[in-house]
């Protein structure tokens, strides 16, 4: 297949370039390079997609199938649709599990009520990184790829993706912290659930679905496997003398603790949100989608973690001496 990637240069878009290139697919990856090169054997076209004429160098061109990951802006997925839908076989549009109305209910499905779609975001070419505006931006971008491409659309909505190259430090702080011993703060929630997907076996499938010709809208996610379980293996994979001390949900909510990501986070404890760490992973697992045990999840996760340095600033997580702190108040 001749494949565009729109993308290439970081996490996901590089590793479904990577997994293209391993098949002996022939890979474009239009992207600007600011992230990173493209991974040996695929070319890069530099495109910046917010310059308006942005996509002038692939005018024109034929694709089998483009994969574009658009994060938060409909203006570049517009702009991508009128370059290249009518020339393309097959499009793939990374949308997210933030597409949900209500994050509150356990177990929904792609049947579950969307929030709506902002539009007027087609004014702002990337609009500021505003987390209530993210999912609406993604439900815009799929409703224009479906308008567009009909069955030829493949639209994935990836919950947590972690492993190879993750950037965004809230998986991979479990293995980091239970790797390094000692007394580990983790929320006690006997009752929530948790969920994620490693980003090679997402990639895999990606690359699976272009190839198909898949169409179809698929929660992109793994089992749902209880918090406190999924807390034990990791560290029973990564930890070294590690023990794990529970902290009621009021504690660390009166510390300041903050859920989910960010700084001050115990990244993945989402109160009130289980929603978010449950959605039903078997429409994707019958279309193809399969998954690495936890265990070796967890093992790519930590290589990421040690690649990327223990002791540097994260994005989320608890700092020492915040954890610290916290074990002094229990
Ligand atoms: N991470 C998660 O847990 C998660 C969960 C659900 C959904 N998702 C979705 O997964 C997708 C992939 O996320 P990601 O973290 O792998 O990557 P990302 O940060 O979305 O970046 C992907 C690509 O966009 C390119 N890019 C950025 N600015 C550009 C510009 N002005 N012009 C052209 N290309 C540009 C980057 O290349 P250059 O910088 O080199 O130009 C990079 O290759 C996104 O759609 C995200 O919303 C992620």
């Amino acid at each position: 297949m001749r494949v565009l990637v729109l993308g290439g240069t970081k996490f996901l878009s590089k590793a479904v370039a990577t997994e293209l290139v391993r098949r002996g697919h022939d890979v474009l990856c239009a992207a600007r390079g600011a992230s990173g090169d493209v991974p040996a054997g695929a070319r890069l076209i530099r495109v910046d997609r917010n310059d308006p004429e942005g996509f002038a160098p692939l005018a024109g061109e034929r694709f089998d199938s483009v994969i574009d990951v658009a994060t938060m802006s409909l203006t570049w997925v517009n702009e991508a649709l009128q370059a290249l839908a009518a020339n393309a076989g097959h499009w793939t549009f990374v949308s997210s599990i933030s597409v949900y109305a209500d994050h509150g209910p356990v177990g929904q499905d792609t049947s579950s009520p969307t929030v709506e779609p902002l539009v007027e975001a087609t004014e702002a070419r990337t609009p500021a990184d505003d987390p209530a505006a993210y999912g609406r931006i993604k439900v815009a971008s799929e409703n224009r790829v479906r308008e567009e491409l009909g069955d030829r659309a493949f639209i994935p909505r990836p919950g947590l993706i972690t492993g190879h190259e993750d950037w965004s430090d809230r998986f991979g702080y479990w293995p980091a912290r239970f790797y390094q011993g000692g007394r580990a703060v983790v929320p006690d929630v006997p009752d929530q659930p948790a969920q994620y997907v490693d980003v090679l076996d997402l990639a895999t499938w990606l690359v699976d679905a272009a190839e198909q010709r898949l169409g179809g809208t698929f929660d992109a996610i793994g089992p749902i496997t209880p918090f406190p379980e999924l807390i034990a293996e990791v560290a029973q994979v990564a930890g070294q003398d590690i023990e794990l001390v529970g902290v009621a949900e009021d504690k660390l909510l009166a510390a300041e603790v903050k859920p989910w990501a960010g700084p001050r986070s115990l990244p993945m404890w989402v109160p009130g949100f289980h929603g978010m760490l449950s959605h039903d992973p078997k429409p994707a697992a019958d279309a193809g989608l399969r998954h690495r045990s936890l265990g070796d999840a967890t093992r790519a996760a930590l290589e990421n973690e040690l690649r990327l340095g223990l002791e540097r600033e994260r994005r989320a997580g608890l700092t020492h001496e915040e954890e610290a702190d916290l074990l002094r108040l229990t």
